[in-house]
C-alpha cells in the first residue's frame, strides 16, 4: 500500500483558517462543559471487543438495525478506510462520484484499486440520473463509493433513487459504500439512513458534522452481517479496540443527540435562506440549493471560478471557503453556513466584494 498525501486535509488542518471561516462543513465543536450528560462512573478500560455494547445498541437503534450489522470506527474517516481495505484488492474496480471527497480516490488508490468515475453533475442537480450510472459503471465493480446527502453540493438522493441505483450497481456485482455523515441535517422522514433499502448498501456516518463531537471519534458503518464481520478483521490489523472513555460519552450522548441538533436547526435554516437569496441577487453564482443541511457548492460564472475567489477571499477579506479544485471543479467554492449570523453576513458580505474586484 502506498499512501498519497491528501491535499484536502492538508488545507483543511492548515491552511483553512480565516477570521471568517465558512470553509467548515460542520457547526462548531462542542465543549464537555456544553455536554448534557457527565462523566461519572465513565473507567478508561472496560468490556468493548468489538465496541462498547451501550453504543452499539444505540447505533443500530438509530439504522434500525441489529448490533451484529454495526462496526465502530474512528470517525467516518476510518470507515472509508475500513471500506476500502475489506473490499478492495489491487486491480479492482471502484466506482467513486465525481464531484467527490478526496479521501475517497485516495484511500482507493492506496490499496491498488482501479478508479472509474460517476459524474453527478451540475445539470442534473447532482442527483442520480440511471442512464448516465449506468453507463459510468463498469462489469466487474467491486465497490461504488458515495455520500448522501452530497459532499460537497449538499445535495439529497431519496432512497427509491438510492435503491434504484444499489440494484444497477447490484447487477454489476459491486457493494455501495454510502457514507451519511449529513443525513442526520435533513428532518427525520427525509433523514432515514438507506442501510437497508438494497442489499448490498452499507452505510457510514460519524457524529462529527452534525453534532459538533468530532473529538469523540464515534464513527461507525452498519452492514449486512457477513460483510460486518470482513470490516471487524480489518479493524484487528488497525486500531483492534476504541478508545473506551469516548464510546462510554457517546453511548451517554445518543439519548440527547435530536436536543443537540434542535439547538442549532433553527440558526441553520435561517441562514441557509440567507445564502439562498444572497446566491439569487449574484449574477455570477447560481448553485443546487440544498434541501436543508449547512453546506453548498456554488458555482461562479466567468472565466476566474470560485478557487479564484477563494483566494481573494483569503488575501484580502480574511475570509474562507474551500477552492471547488478540491472537489474537482475550480469553477465551483464550498460554502459552510453552520456559523452564527452575523458571520455568516459579513462573509457574504465579504464575497460580494471579492466577485467585483
Ligand atoms: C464525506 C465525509 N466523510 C467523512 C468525513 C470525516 O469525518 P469524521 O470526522 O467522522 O472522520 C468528512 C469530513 O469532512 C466528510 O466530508
Amino acid at each position: 500500500m502506498k499512501f498519497e498525501s491528501v491535499a484536502y486535509m492538508e488545507w483543511a488542518k492548515f491552511r483553512s483558517s480565516a477570521p471568517i471561516n465558512l470553509g467548515q462543513s460542520g457547526v462548531p465543536g462542542l465543549s464537555l462543559r456544553d455536554l448534557p450528560v457527565g462523566l461519572e462512573g465513565c473507567d478508561i478500560n472496560g468490556d468493548h471487543a468489538y465496541g462498547y455494547p451501550p453504543l452499539l445498541e444505540a447505533i443500530a437503534a438509530r439504522a434500525g438495525a441489529h448490533r451484529d450489522n454495526v462496526v465502530p470506527s474512528h470517525g467516518a474517516s476510518e470507515a472509508i478506510f475500513l471500506a476500502c481495505a475489506a473490499l478492495l484488492d489491487k486491480g479492482d474496480r471502484v466506482l467513486v462520484e465525481k464531484p467527490g471527497y478526496e479521501p475517497f480516490i485516495s484511500c482507493a488508490k492506496a490499496v491498488g484499486a482501479e478508479i472509474h468515475r460517476w459524474e453527478r453533475r451540475f445539470e442534473k442537480g447532482y442527483g442520480y440520473d440511471p442512464d448516465e450510472f449506468e453507463a459510468a459503471i463498469p462489469d466487474r465493480t467491486k465497490l461504488v463509493l458515495m455520500t448522501n446527502p452530497h459532499n460537497p453540493s449538499g445535495a439529497f438522493i431519496p432512497r427509491e433513487d438510492v435503491r434504484a441505483l444499489a440494484q444497477a450497481a447490484g447487477r454489476r456485482g459491486a457493494m455501495i459504500f454510502i457514507d451519511e455523515i449529513y443525513l442526520d441535517s435533513l428532518d427525520a422522514a427525509r433523514g432515514r439512513t438507506a442501510f437497508g433499502a438494497a442489499d448490498n448498501i452499507f452505510t457510514a456516518s460519524s457524529l462529527t458534522k452534525v453534532y459538533g463531537l468530532s473529538g469523540l471519534r464515534c464513527g461507525w458503518i452498519v452492514a449486512p452481517a457477513p460483510l460486518a464481520r470482513t470490516l471487524r478483521r480489518v479493524v484487528d490489523h488497525l486500531s483492534v479496540l476504541h478508545v473506551f472513555i469516548a464510546e462510554q460519552i457517546a453511548a451517554r450522548l445518543f439519548p440527547h443527540l435530536e436536543a443537540i441538533k434542535e439547538t442549532n436547526r433553527a440558526l441553520h435554516e435561517s441562514n441557509r435562506k440567507m445564502v439562498a437569496e444572497f446566491i439569487a441577487a449574484e449574477p455570477r453564482l447560481s448553485w443546487i440549493e440544498p434541501p436543508a443541511g449547512i453546506l453548498g457548492f456554488p458555482r461562479v460564472e466567468g472565466p476566474a471560478g470560485g478557487d479564484a475567489l477563494a483566494e481573494i477571499l483569503k488575501t484580502r477579506y480574511g475570509t474562507s471557503v474551500v477552492p471547488g479544485g478540491f472537489f474537482e471543479d475550480p469553477r465551483h467554492f464550498r460554502i459552510g453556513w453552520g456559523v452564527a449570523a452575523d458571520v455568516l453576513a459579513k462573509g457574504l458580505e465579504n464575497i460580494r466584494s471579492a466577485l467585483r474586484d
